[in-house]
């Protein structure tokens, strides 16, 4: 049982109902808020208290907040689905639970309480029901729990006060283009993480360290940028916030290990387990680039895919790099890459049994 109550301070909407339908007719991704986000507040002394569900707003923070000098912060991606019988389902939320308190660990920030977790996300999609999309679509409500560093302190070291928040934003596709097949940028000047550094954490230095390579991505006319690994320059690890898979002709589906600089996905491991259901033979091993490209030309890769909580799962029709380009396939989606997206999508939306236990409801 949670030992925080994320009490509601107001029932007060912040948006309108005519608003909200007009939103969510064409959410995109991380465009819109809803009405309410819930908070709790840790402290060396105290542990976690302080949980309440408020309307959506602004964070009040010192200037010298230690997550602004020294970005001490973590942050999750669920979703929240609408079935066809109205009810509203989360997919794996011990699973982002989990990680959360492994990137805690290693962000030296407390760990939240999996109960804590799971009640938080419950508080706010419950308050914002009206925000999750209907069951026809593919929409969905995106939710970002996130805690960060919030002890007004410029001393390096790890914060005595830290606050928690889950915020939930509609969101359709995360690629504007929708689920067509992506240019991928292979950079050969930066990495995204380095051994023994915060890789496998879910946390924004990541992503701000993937910013000037996706900047680079876009001006060479790609959609993602893919980054190798930070020492050899070698072998894959993952996009700017996406793990990668490779299927190749003899049915084997291929995806980075986790060396501890990729990120542990949860759609990742779902797709493992989905794969292996029918009968591929997954293997996680270190993917050399050269040899996916030279494979990708003798046809013996013929699909790749990017995915994610928000990505969900997107095929991957080239790669770009300096030295040229890489066509995958025919350059179109591949079938298994659909066939596994449609799958793990059927489970989400309450289409199909979800067998596997996945599935927590939420209202
Ligand atoms: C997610 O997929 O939920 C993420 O956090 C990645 C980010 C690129 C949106």
């Amino acid at each position: 049982m949670s030992a925080l109550a994320f009490t509601p301070t107001s029932t007060t909407r912040r948006v309108a109902d005519d608003e909200r339908a007009r939103i969510l007719a064409d959410p995109g991704f991380g465009r819109y808020y809803t009405d309410f986000m819930a908070r709790a507040r840790w402290t060396e002394q105290d542990g976690w208290g302080a949980a309440e569900l408020v309307p959506f707003g602004p964070v009040q923070l010192s200037p010298a907040a230690a997550v602004l000098h020294y970005g001490q912060e973590i942050f999750e991606g669920l979703k929240a689905f609408r079935h066809p019988d109205g009810s509203v389902w989360t997919f794996r939320p011990g699973a982002n639970a989990e990680r959360m308190q492994r990137s805690a660990r290693r962000l030296a920030l407390p760990e939240l309480p999996v109960a804590d977790f799971l009640a938080s996300l419950q508080a706010v999609v419950a308050a914002d029901e009206p925000w999750v999309p209907e069951a026809t679509s593919e929409e969905s409500l995106y939710l970002r729990p996130f805690m960060f560093a919030s002890e007004e302190f410029l001393g390096v070291r790890a914060s005595h006060c830290v606050d928690y928040y889950v915020i939930a934003s509609p969101a359709g596709p995360y690629f504007p283009r929708g689920v067509q097949p992506l240019v991928v940028w292979i950079t050969d000047e930066y990495a995204r993480a380095g051994t023994g550094g915060t890789g496998a954490a879910k946390c924004g230095g990541n992503y701000a360290s993937s910013l000037l390579g996706k900047r680079e991505a876009a001006e060479n006319g790609a959609d993602e940028v893919l980054f190798l690994d930070s020492e050899t320059h070698t072998s894959i690890d993952e996009l700017s916030g996406m793990n990668v898979f490779a299927l190749t002709r003899d049915g084997r589906l291929l995806t980075p290990a986790l060396t501890g600089s990729i990120l542990e996905g949860v759609t990742r491991s779902s797709i493992l387990q989905l794969a292996r259901d029918r009968g591929l033979a997954v293997a996680e091993e270190r993917l050399v680039m050269s040899e996916v490209l030279e494979k990708l030309g003798t046809g013996e890769i013929t699909e790749m895919f990017a995915c994610g909580t928000a990505a969900v799962i997107n095929p991957i029709g080239e790669f770009r790099a300096r030295g040229g380009s890489w066509q995958v396939g025919d350059g179109g989606s591949g079938e298994t890459t659909l066939a596994l997206r449609q799958e793990l999508t059927d489970i989400q939306y309450g289409r199909i049994p979800d067998r596997h236990g996945w599935l927590t409801r939420l209202v």
